[in-house]
């Protein structure tokens, strides 16, 4: 069986005809994910606050022949979010994917972080994605069939100083994934947590680095750049968890399993091991001084 521009499909026509939105699709993750899933034949709903971003990715899509269409808004808006899903139903008649990606990353020392920081951190990485599971698990529930991917972390699987609100939102996600997965795949539909681990997209540059973190903003860009994954293998890992659904898929398990593991058998081994990390990369985090 071949594909558009005669590509060969290997199972995967399951995607072909499916609509799916993804959040957060105008860079990174959610850019690889949307570009893949079209590739696979879905119709692609691509959701950004940035709408040259969106603009750039749906015109992708559409050159390789794929179908998307452009939806600028701010994932932390519920009543525009739940605008959203109503258009895309009633347009579509139905969403099979949801993938709740949108998110931002802030690094600083407590002291340093403002409560409207906190808020905006909270807003987008968890109300956000809570938006997004209220505005189109109702319309998945009622078709009895449907799957909500939500990128979490592994920093939702073990904590990192430096990093309070964005551990905070990703330690609520992958619990909000497990507990949605549990209750609603007797319903036919499924909830995944996507943890990845070092990523090589625009987060760090899009992030706010509070008082003594300024300091070493560039040097986690080259961080990034040098050891991060490309954001294709996380997409490559969402469209694996849709075959075959889990609660919780580790993406680049090499830099999140050993040190889940290890905080799994001994949460002060991995605090001693993530301090001597903490102060090599980001001196700023409470127990590296
Ligand atoms: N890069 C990594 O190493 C890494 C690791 C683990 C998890 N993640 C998570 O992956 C997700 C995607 O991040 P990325 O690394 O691809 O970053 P990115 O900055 O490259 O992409 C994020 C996209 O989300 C958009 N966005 C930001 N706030 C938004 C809002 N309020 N509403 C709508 N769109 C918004 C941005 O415009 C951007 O296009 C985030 O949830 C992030 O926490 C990233």
């Amino acid at each position: 069986m071949t594909g558009r521009r005669g590509r060969p499909r290997s199972g995967t026509d399951r995607l072909a005809g499916k609509v799916a939105v993804v959040t957060g699709a105008g860079s990174g993750i959610g850019r690889a994910t949307a570009l893949l899933l079209a590739r696979e034949g879905a119709r692609v709903h691509v959701v950004d606050i940035d709408g040259q971003r969106c603009e750039d990715v749906v015109a992708g899509i559409r050159r390789d022949n794929g179908t998307a269409s452009a939806h600028v808004l701010d994932c932390s808006d519920a009543d525009a979010v739940e605008a959203l899903a109503t258009g895309i139903l009633s347009e579509e008649g139905r969403v099979d994917v949801v993938h709740l990606n949108a998110g931002i990353g802030h690094a600083g020392r407590i002291e340093d972080i403002t409560m409207e920081q906190w808020r905006r951190v909270l807003d987008v990485n968890l109300w956000g994605v809570v938006a997004g599971v209220h505005a189109f698990v109702p319309g998945m529930l009622e078709r009895g069939t449907g799957h909500v991917v939500i990128t979490a972390s592994g920093l939702g699987l073990v904590p990192l100083a430096g990093l309070a609100p964005y551990t905070t939102t990703k330690f609520a996600l992958v619990g909000m994934a497990e507990a949605l997965d549990v209750e609603l795949r007797k319903r036919g539909v499924r909830v995944t947590a996507v943890c990845p681990g070092v990523v090589d997209t625009g987060i760090v540059a899009a992030s706010v680095f509070s008082g003594h973190a300024e300091a070493v903003h560039s040097r986690a860009g080259r961080f990034f750049s040098r050891r991060g994954a490309a954001p294709e293998r996380v997409a490559a890992d969402v469209l694996s968890a849709l075959r075959r659904p889990r609660s919780i898929v580790v993406s680049i398990p090499m830099h999140v399993v050993p040190v889940w593991v290890l905080h799994r058998i001994s949460p002060r081994a991995y605090l001693a091991l993530a301090s001597r990390v903490v102060s090599r990369i980001a001196p700023f985090g409470s127990h590296a001084g």
